[in-house]
């Protein structure tokens, strides 16, 4: 038997389906348990034994043909149906992210600041943290900044007029913590502290700090040589060399500028930020004044301590590179979350 009509047949067939009934339609016809090929495969059996062998091989390649090309259609009959349901249906994607909505991320300073605590508390210190508005004993006194100490000057206070004042370091804190842990502990605090600066690339009247102290016995300045620069070489992801150089603070004695290698140009060329020394100002730093540890209610006899303050400010400007302090307290999200 030719089975070149019945291929021809087919051919045209396939070519008219649309629908998904359509295929199941033609299926029925020609490849379900009654339809053409099926029963054209029931003939072989009669057919003279010198033909049945062509004949079965040649059906059998029309049925395989058939159902494939049946099956691939349908594939992209259904897909095609599919689609055009969902147009209709007006179907949400609900795996698709809304881009509509602002995502929100914390500001910069926030962001180091965490990173600080983090590493300090991994060294055992406490987190603490302060007022805004303090007293004047707080932020002066209890420093051993008496009034009319010519340190006052140093810091463009804010007063209040109930006499208090916008803190204008962390070192506010120290004697409250005395108080609170003494006489041994080790704790940090984050704060923001004002002054009464003019604005420019580089003074902000409210900018962070960090203030840190530890007291106890056998407490050396080698103790915060070593926490300072674990915490920065943890900031700034790179070993960071540190330099001591002799200083002023009322409460501190001794008191030390505590340098650090320049973050830019890592002291090899010299660069503008480190003014071709290698080296930055980084913060301020000493042992507690006896009169402060006093004031704390701890036994300067018996105990010592160090403390440091640095900008946070100023550290996450290091940091990312950035030359004006400004965009800080600028509410330029924008410019804010490229930090
Ligand atoms: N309070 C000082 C400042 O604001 C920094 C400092 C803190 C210095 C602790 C020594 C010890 O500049």
């Amino acid at each position: 038997m030719n089975l070149n009509s019945l291929k021809t047949e087919i051919d045209k067939e396939l070519g008219t389906l649309k629908t998904d009934s359509d295929c199941a339609t033609f299926h029925q016809k020609y490849l379900s348990k009654s339809g053409v090929i099926t029963n054209l495969m029931g003939t072989i059996k009669d057919l003279d034994p010198a033909q049945r062998g062509k004949f079965g091989a040649e059906i059998n390649v029309l049925k395989r043909d058939t159902e494939s090309r049946l099956f691939t259609l349908q594939a992209q009959i259904k897909d095609r149906e599919l689609n055009e349901k969902l147009m209709q249906d007006k179907l949400v994607d609900i795996t698709i992210p809304d881009l509509t909505r602002e995502v929100g991320s914390l500001h910069p300073i926030t962001r180091i600041a965490r990173e600080v605590e983090q590493v300090f508390a991994s060294m055992g210190f406490h987190i603490e943290s302060g007022r805004e508005i303090v007293t004047e004993y707080e932020n002066f006194e209890s420093v051993n900044v008496p009034a009319n100490h010519p340190a006052r000057d140093m810091q463009d206070t804010f007063w209040l007029s109930n006499g208090n004042v916008l803190k204008t370091h962390t070192s506010a804190l120290q004697n409250i913590l005395l108080k609170k842990y003494g006489p041994t502990f080790g704790a940090i605090f984050p704060g923001r502290c004002y002054r009464n600066e003019n604005l420019d690339a580089s003074h902000e009247m409210a900018f962070f700090q960090v203030e840190g102290m530890m007291v106890g016995e056998n407490i050396t300045i080698s103790n915060l040589i070593y926490f300072l620069k674990t915490a920065l070489t943890t900031v700034f992801k790179k070993d960071i060399e540190v330099r001591l150089r002799p200083g002023f603070f009322p409460f501190t004695e001794p008191s030390f500028e505590f340098d650090i290698s320049c973050v830019f140009c890592s002291s090899r060329d010299g660069c503008s930020v480190c003014k071709k020394s290698g080296w930055i100002e980084f913060c301020g730093c000493g042992m507690i004044h006896p009169r402060v540890l006093e004031m704390g209610g701890v036994d300067p006899n018996k105990y010592q301590g160090f403390a440091f303050g640095f900008g946070l400010t100023r550290l996450v400007m290091m940091k990312y590179g950035i030359g004006d302090i400004r965009v800080f307290n600028s509410g330029n999200v924008e410019a804010l979350k490229a930090i």
